[in-house]
């Protein structure tokens, strides 16, 4: 059995590809700066943003796990038109099983805890989350293989803590952590370890269609407290902001960051989504 995964540099594909190796499937690797981590992965450097250096990575796969994607100026090409040409790429060296990972963003504003029907009308709120959904789109047009779309939500690992909880833990180590509202608000997540083993296991059962993969729903308030748990703090300062407070700095920092084509890391959705999950 061989896989060829697509980011497997990144946070999740490292995982991934470490599960899978372990349980004696070959490794075919694709990124533009291939990594020296795992031994045993056939690494092939390819961008996604150039098609044509995709030429031929699929040939003698038997599954394909789609990791690659980005947030930058380019999103549609490497998240959606390199998608496309990747599954059909897929279609045309027979391989049997394409695994797309997704994004519980393409969901939309949730309401409190209520999970998502996955039929619901989608309402992306980010370009990302847009971009992710267009490739959901891409691959369900593409007839002749075996799909299964994942949509995890925040992926953590305490190990390796990178943006949102990475920003958390700075907090935590000055004593005194922002809270936007209550803290009471919901949000899903899951374990990187646990997103690579559930995945491995609907790849192995041969499912299809589209899976919600997560652990559990939690407060910020909770989720704060196991991280410093893991920090070893016991005590610390919250500082509530009232997310009526928010909307102008927020709004002003989204166009700010737009003008200048940063991607925007908060956005006036995502106080929306605090605000109606709280
Ligand atoms: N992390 C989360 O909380 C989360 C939640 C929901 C869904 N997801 C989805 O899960 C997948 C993996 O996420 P992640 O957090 O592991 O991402 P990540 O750490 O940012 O890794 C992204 C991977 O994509 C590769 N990549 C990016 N642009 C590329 C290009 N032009 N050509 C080839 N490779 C490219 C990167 O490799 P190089 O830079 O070396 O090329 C890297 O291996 C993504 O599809 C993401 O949308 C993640």
């Amino acid at each position: 059995m061989k896989a060829l995964v697509t980011g497997a540099s990144g946070f999740i594909g490292r995982e991934l590809v470490r599960q899978l190796l372990a349980s004696g499937v070959k490794v075919r690797g694709i990124s533009r700066k291939p990594i020296n981590q795992e031994k045993g992965i056939e690494w092939v450097r390819c961008d996604l943003g150039k098609p044509e250096t995709l030429q031929g990575v699929c040939e003698g796969a038997d599954v394909i796990f789609h990791l690659a994607a980005n947030n930058k100026q380019d999103s549609y090409l490497v998240n959606v038109a390199a998608t496309d040409a990747l599954i059909k790429d897929a279609i045309r060296y027979n391989v049997r099983q394409f695994i797309y990972f997704s994004s519980f963003s393409v969901f939309g504003i949730i309401q409190d805890r209520h999970m998502p029907d996955l039929d619901q009308a989608h309402a992306p709120f980010s370009g990302y989350a847009l971009t992710k959904y267009q490739g959901e789109q891409a691959c369900l047009r593409n007839k002749g293989i075996s799909l299964l779309i994942i949509r995890p939500p925040f992926v953590y690992d305490f190990s390796e803590p990178r943006h949102d909880l990475r920003l958390i833990n700075v907090f935590i180590k000055a004593g005194i952590v922002p809270v936007i509202g209550s803290g009471n608000n919901y949000f899903n997540i899951i374990s990187r370890r646990s997103l690579a083993e559930k995945t491995i296991a609907l790849f192995l059962g041969k499912k299809e269609g589209i899976h919600l993969l997560m652990d559990e729903a939690v407060t910020f308030n909770e989720f704060l407290g196991r991280c410093m748990k893991e920090a070893g703090r016991k005590n610390i300062m919250k500082l509530h902001f009232p997310i009526w407070s928010l909307y102008v700095p927020i709004f002003l920092y989204e166009n700010a960051a737009n003008i200048f084509g940063v991607y925007p890391e908060f956005s006036i959705k995502r106080l929306e989504q605090i605000r109606r999950s709280g």
